[in-house]
């Protein structure tokens, strides 16, 4: 870089100091302009979705962000200049410096400040931080206009493979919307269903009409080509009743997206439902049971109450309750159900901004779970069986895949040893046999070093992954070593240690090792047969934490 400095890097000075540097670089102080120059590197160093700004060294850098990075993981912490904790790609989508797409970035460090800003922009929601010792700000690079992927052609049968989605079409089906009304709706329904390009590797649609009660019209898996579906959606008939929006989209979470009617795995779901004026029953329940499901709920109403009418409707703030996150994101008006061919492409676009869709991940398909298990010879062959049924009690509950939640054990006594590592199996099956199959080691209580352990060798590989990382302390007794510096590691690392003691485990320790807040990170049980009861509140304990963290 010192001895040949390429034009190319000049010509990026040209582009980022813009006209007045390009006209008054003749008077600009040369060792000034050298050390600007000096500062570049040719090529932007490759960084993950999860970089932060202080994992960068020099004072600015040229990266480059990957493509694809899921949106709902990032930690950006202001507006403009950005913590230095901040993820640099989230910040930078944050700022509009590069999209989804990703992009050459460059990152420049600033000093730290007293306040960081929550801001809500390009699908990202920035949050609040007092007082960071250091921060950066992100600008575009002109090496990005270079790096466009070239479209590619669409092929037919496979569909729009940019828009990977299986959504169900929750239409109207009441005497609110009415015959005429319901047969526009069903042309409306069917424009979007094309311009999605419904594929066999491209999104999927289903239907289901909403009306008294709901009825599944077709599935996910029944058409895989647009013509089809658009046949289908024209022969539907209209049913009428009440608009009981509240209990067809409940139903829609619960039995829709199952794998035998069609639902891939690790593509968002999405639920769209049409409404004509107002629900008879309330939303907030079906909302709450979707977003459990990961489940993205989008409401497109068309006719808002008018306001002799609004006396009628029992909850004037139904759409905030029924979508995904009330964002803005997931709501769409239409006026009417006429001239609405304008409303159709802005749709299809939300529907197909796979980043955007938040609510695909949830706490049980999206987190790490690690078992520590004591395997001391004070809890015997047969506690030991009990310990390891509660093991398999609480990773039931999860979804376990290589796209989805993970789970791991090791066992310790004074020694450690890793029953299985996260990336070992992928399916629940595996795992829960995996389970069956620890044998009992015996020996002393080393809890401190098995925790230092698993946060190296079991959390160690998985750490900058997307998943929320959970270590579960299971012990009866004391530990002969200190616990409190490495659960405090472990929990520096970004994992959540919750602890679950038996018998003799002393409370303090368990508490010390537990993450904040302490009580609810703390379980204990007198007797080994009590495990089994502690599980559904361990289970919502984990959920509680998945969602806080996304808040
Ligand atoms: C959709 O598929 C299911 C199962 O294969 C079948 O029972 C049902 O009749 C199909 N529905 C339509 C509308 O074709």
């Amino acid at each position: 870089m010192l001895i040949a400095v390429p034009p190319v890097i000049f010509l990026g000075y040209y582009f980022n100091a813009g006209f007045v540097g390009f006209f008054s670089h003749f008077v600009y102080p040369f060792h000034l302009f050298l050390s600007r120059v000096l500062l570049f590197s040719l090529a932007p160093t490759a960084i993950t979705c999860f970089t932060r700004g202080l994992d960068l060294r020099k004072g600015i850098e040229d990266v480059l962000c990957p493509a694809d990075c899921p949106l709902w993981q990032f930690y950006v912490f202001g507006d403009g200049v950005y913590a230095s904790l901040s993820s640099i790609c989230g910040a930078a989508i944050h700022r509009g410096v590069i999209t989804s797409a990703g992009g050459a970035v460059r990152v420049q460090a600033l000093p730290g400040q007293e306040n960081y800003p929550a801001v809500n922009a390009n699908g990202i929601q920035s949050q609040v931080l007092t007082r960071w010792a250091s921060s950066f700000s992100v600008t575009g690079r002109w090496i990005t206009l270079f790096c466009k992927r070239p479209k590619k052609p669409l092929d037919k049968k496979a569909g729009n493979k940019d828009c990977k989605a299986d959504i169900a079409f929750l239409i109207d089906g009441s005497y609110n919307i009415g015959q005429r009304r319901f047969n526009l709706q069903k042309n409306f329904v069917g424009k979007v269903a094309v311009m999605l390009g419904i594929g066999t590797e491209g999104p999927h649609v289903g239907v289901v009409q909403a009306s008294e009660h709901p009825k599944i019209e077709f599935y996910l898996k029944n058409f895989t080509a647009a013509k089809e579906v658009l046949f289908a959606i024209k022969e539907l008939g209209f049913r009428g009743g009440n608009s009981n929006t509240g209990k067809a989209l409940k139903h829609t979470a619960q039995k829709f997206f199952s794998l035998e009617n069609g639902a891939r795995k690790g593509i968002p779901k999405i639920i769209v439902v049409f409404l004509d004026g107002w629900p008879s029953d309330d939303l907030e329940e079906a909302g709450i049971v979707a977003r459990e499901f990961g489940v993205n709920v989008f409401i497109v109403s068309v006719a808002k109450p008018t306001t002799e009418e609004l006396g009628m409707v029992q909850d004037i703030g139904f759409v905030d309750k029924a979508v995904c996150r009330n964002n803005g994101f997931f709501s769409y008006q239409m006026p009417t159900w006429f001239g609405t061919t304008k409303y159709v492409k802005p749709l299809v676009q939300k529907l197909c901004s796979h980043e955007q869709m938040f609510c695909s991940k949830t706490c049980y398909n999206s987190v790490n779970i690690a078992f520590l298990i004591d395997g001391s010879s004070s809890v015997g062959d047969n506690n030991f069986r009990l310990v390891l049924e509660f093991v398999s009690n609480v990773a039931k509950a999860f979804e376990i895949s290589d796209i989805g939640s993970k789970i791991a054990a090791v066992q310790f006594t004074y020694d450690q040893r890793t029953e299985f590592s996260f990336t070992d199996y992928n399916t629940k099956e595996e795992v829960l046999s995996a389970i069956r199959n620890i044998r009992y080691m015996s020996g002393g209580t080393a809890t401190g070093d098995a925790i230092t352990f698993t946060t190296r060798n079991v959390f160690g590989p998985v750490k900058d992954g997307a998943n929320k990382n959970f270590l579960f302390v299971l012990t009866d007794g004391q530990s002969y070593d200190d616990v409190r510096g490495p659960a405090a590691a472990a929990q520096k690392a970004g994992i959540t240690v919750f602890s679950v003691g038996v018998a003799w485990a002393p409370l303090d320790d368990l508490k010390d090792m537990a993450s904040e807040p302490r009580e609810s990170h703390t379980f204990f049980t007198r007797e080994f047969t009590g495990l089994e009861q502690l599980v559904p509140d361990i289970i919502r304990g984990i959920c509680k934490d998945f969602l806080d963290s996304k808040q």
